[in-house]
């Protein structure tokens, strides 16, 4: 029996459940010391990750193995203490779930074959829980392992950020062929748009279900789209997926990155209702003052500062806790760490966030 259940006694007098912090600072408080987490926390740059990696033929026979997935989730968590696990998978687990076939190309990144928006009826929303069902069992497995304190995060890619890769077969920096597909036939996007709202809410509620506290949406592209198609295929999916966990799971705690679209946050929290947004390096301090004082701020360390480190990552880190100090904040990356992040950086930017308060 482990030390967080009963004592020999029966019940102990000090059985409540320490307080999730990140939890709090998603409620709308703002705590002295922000909780911290890092996107990618679990990956490359760890030496236990890729040892456990190397097990696996492939990235989602990886993804899909839970006592793989468990293990991984785990790592930074006992390396580096952070407020939040987030479950290792991945935002391509969606098209697959769904019947498009994707493959991770070692060294080069994820391939599918690309979508015709004319083909979209042959995907399925059918086998959707059927198929990710190891990841909820990766979830429950992670909550029982978990110290308590410990928020346990699920997560989805948003469905602009899905479609990128499902249009066009694989990323690009400027997701120049997504944007004339979705610009070129907006009625066809929109039906890839609206599947993907169904599957995204479907697969955010499974995990809520399977015992995450809160879930993440990344829109890892959204900053690619000009005004009008970051209004209608970014923030209004994300409000309809927001509106739709809600709905079926009252209170909810749901954060938005939509990463490269600072200009917009304050629309963004406005229209979608997530309980804190994810700001990317690039999205000045001063954008934080177009939220309303209830929804948090996550971000937005650049990750070059951490693979950098020295006294301009001690600099960029008081100067991200000065910038928040005094409202909902979780400290965090501006994106995810790279492969090449030395491990004793993110232990000094552990330490030195925790020294605030
Ligand atoms: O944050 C975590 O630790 C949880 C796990 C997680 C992964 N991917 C694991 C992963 C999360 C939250 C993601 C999200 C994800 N996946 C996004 C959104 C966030 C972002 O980075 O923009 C996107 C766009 C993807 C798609 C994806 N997966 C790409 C483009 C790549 C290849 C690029 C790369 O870094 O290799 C992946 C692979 C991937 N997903 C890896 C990890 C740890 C590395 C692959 C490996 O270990 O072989």
């Amino acid at each position: 029996m482990d030390s967080f259940e009963e004592g020999a006694g029966g019940r102990r007098e000090d059985t409540a459940t320490p307080p999730r912090r990140l939890m709090q600072v998603l409620a709308g408080e703002s705590l002295e010391t922000p909780p911290i987490w890092l996107m990618r926390q679990a990956g490359r740059f760890l030496p236990e990750y890729r040892a456990v990696r190397s097990q696996a033929p492939n990235f989602l026979a990886f993804c899909y193995n839970p006592d793989l997935a468990v293990e991984v989730t785990l790592q930074p968590i006992r390396r580096f203490g952070f407020d939040a696990s987030i479950i290792f998978s991945d935002i391509l687990v969606i098209p697959d779930a769904l019947g498009q076939r994707v493959r991770f190309v070692e060294g080069e990144g994820p391939r599918l074959d690309p979508l015709a928006l004319a083909d979209v009826g042959q995907l399925s929303l059918e086998r959707l829980e059927r198929h990710l069902a190891p990841v909820y069992e990766a979830l429950r497995r992670v909550r029982a392992e978990l110290p308590p304190e410990v928020t346990l995060l699920g997560f989805a890619g948003a469905p602009w950020t899905l479609a990128t890769y499902m249009t066009a077969g694989r990323g690009s920096p400027d997701q120049a062929v997504p944007r004339r597909i979705a610009y070129g036939d907006p009625e066809g996007f929109d039906r890839l748009i609206a599947l993907l709202v169904e599957a995204v809410s479907r697969h955010l509620i499974a995990q809520l279900d399977a015992g995450a506290d809160a879930v993440q949406i990344f829109d890892s592209w959204a900053g690619a789209l000009d005004q009008t198609g970051f209004e209608a295929w970014s923030m209004a999916p994300t409000a309809a997926i927001v509106e739709n966990v809600r709905r079926a799971r009252p209170g909810a705690r749901i954060i938005g990155f939509p990463r490269g679209a600072g200009a917009y946050i304050g629309a963004y929290a406005a229209t979608t209702g997530v309980d804190a947004v994810g700001l990317d390096w690039s999205t000045p301090f001063t954008a934080s003052r177009q939220l309303p004082d209830r929804v948090a701020v996550q971000g937005n360390l650049d990750p070059m500062r951490l693979v950098a480190g020295g006294r301009g990552l001690d600099a960029a880190v008081d100067r991200i806790l000065d910038a928040f100090e005094g409202r909902p904040f979780i400290f965090n990356l501006g994106h995810g760490v790279t492969p090449e992040t030395p491990i004793e950086n993110v232990e000094r930017v552990v330490a030195r966030v925790r020294a605030r308060g």
